[in-house]
């Protein structure tokens, strides 16, 4: 069975290590030359690494304690470089190039905008949303180089039209109702630049597989509105009639205690937020004029998410 996506460029870890061989006393690094195994290898040689070599190699953040940030990951470290590089593998494949005004939405507290600000100090512009004051607030304190800014859980953005370059949206279409889902998708369209990319990732089919081969996750049934006592079985069988039914299933969370990210949100409201699955022509049912699919890849995050790319029209 596959458990994990290993068809990917390392876009930003190459970026990174090489950037550290640039800087003398370092040791133990990975080569510049593997792309294979090399974000194991970085997130190793930080995980063994001294607070001054750290310092030195500007990769000293430390992970936020769990109210601020809401996101697991391989490593006990603060870099997300797998999934970022994931991200990223998708936007250049569909064509992009990594430059320009680039926003994380819901970045939570700037995990793959760290990653982005150490690999690319002089392409990008960064920028990041997320509705968690407490995670914005962190980010502020503790990464520079990045405008932060705490959004509402409803459009519109503080931005301009026409003016990102890149957005990326990583386990956020995952959770949106489709009336969010569509709202937010005509936002992001009005901030992009004609020809600017966005990528987004949702759960699809392959989650429902995954979620019956590995019996991971495990939801928390109790937690979504409408039905105490599932079980796994017909918690997925709803999804499947969803899926059948019109191509979609939403289930919102219950209490905002049950969503810990959205504690930290001003006036915050679980209606549009909760455990959502597209299929892709659902997803095309969503998208405003002007932006259209140009990459879906199945099962890309973890095996389990569905990484898309939509392109605003030239
Ligand atoms: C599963 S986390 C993903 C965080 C980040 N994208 C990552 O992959 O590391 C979901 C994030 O979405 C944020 N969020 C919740 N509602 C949102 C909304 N309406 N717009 C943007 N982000 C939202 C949460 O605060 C949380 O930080």
């Amino acid at each position: 069975m596959q458990t994990e996506t290993t068809d990917f460029i390392p876009v930003s870890s190459r970026r990174v290590v090489a950037a550290l061989h640039e800087i003398s006393g370092l040791t133990g690094l990975p080569r510049p030359s593997d792309e294979i195994g090399v974000i194991d290898a970085l997130c190793q040689w930080i995980m063994a690494a001294s607070d001054e070599e750290k310092a030195v190699a500007g990769l000293d953040l430390p992970v936020p304690p769990k109210v601020i940030h809401h996101v697991a990951g391989r490593y006990p470290i603060f870099y997300d470089f797998r999934n970022l590089d994931i991200v990223l593998t998708e936007l250049v494949r569909a064509g992009a190039k990594i430059e320009g005004r680039f926003l994380d939405f819901g970045c939570s507290s700037g995990r793959s905008l760290a990653v982005l600000k150490r690999a690319f100090p002089d392409r990008l512009e960064l920028f990041g949303v997320d509705p968690s004051g407490a995670s914005i607030n962190w980010l502020e304190q503790h990464i520079d180089g990045v405008t932060a800014c705490q959004s509402s859980q409803s459009p519109p953005l503080g931005f301009a039209d026409d003016f990102l370059d890149i957005v990326i949206a990583k386990s956020i279409w995952t959770h949106f109702s489709p009336p969010a889902a569509k709202a937010w998708f005509a936002e992001i369209g009005r901030c992009l630049k004609p020809g600017g990319h966005f990528f987004f990732s949702t759960h699809g089919p392959h989650d429902v597989a995954s979620r019956i081969l590995r019996d991971l996750p495990r939801p928390k049934y109790e937690r979504y509105t409408g039905h105490p006592h599932w079980t796994r079985d017909e918690f997925l069988m709803a999804i499947i009639e969803g899926f059948r039914a019109d191509g979609h299933f939403f289930a919102a969370f219950r209490e905002i205690y049950h969503q810990s990210d959205l504690r930290g949100a001003a006036q915050p409201t679980t209606a549009d937020w909760g455990l959502s699955f597209l299929l892709p022509g659902f997803v095309e049912t969503l998208l405003p004029e002007g932006l259209s699919v140009v990459r879906h890849e199945a099962a890309r995050t973890a095996s389990r998410h569905d990484a898309y790319v939509v392109r605003k029209a030239a």
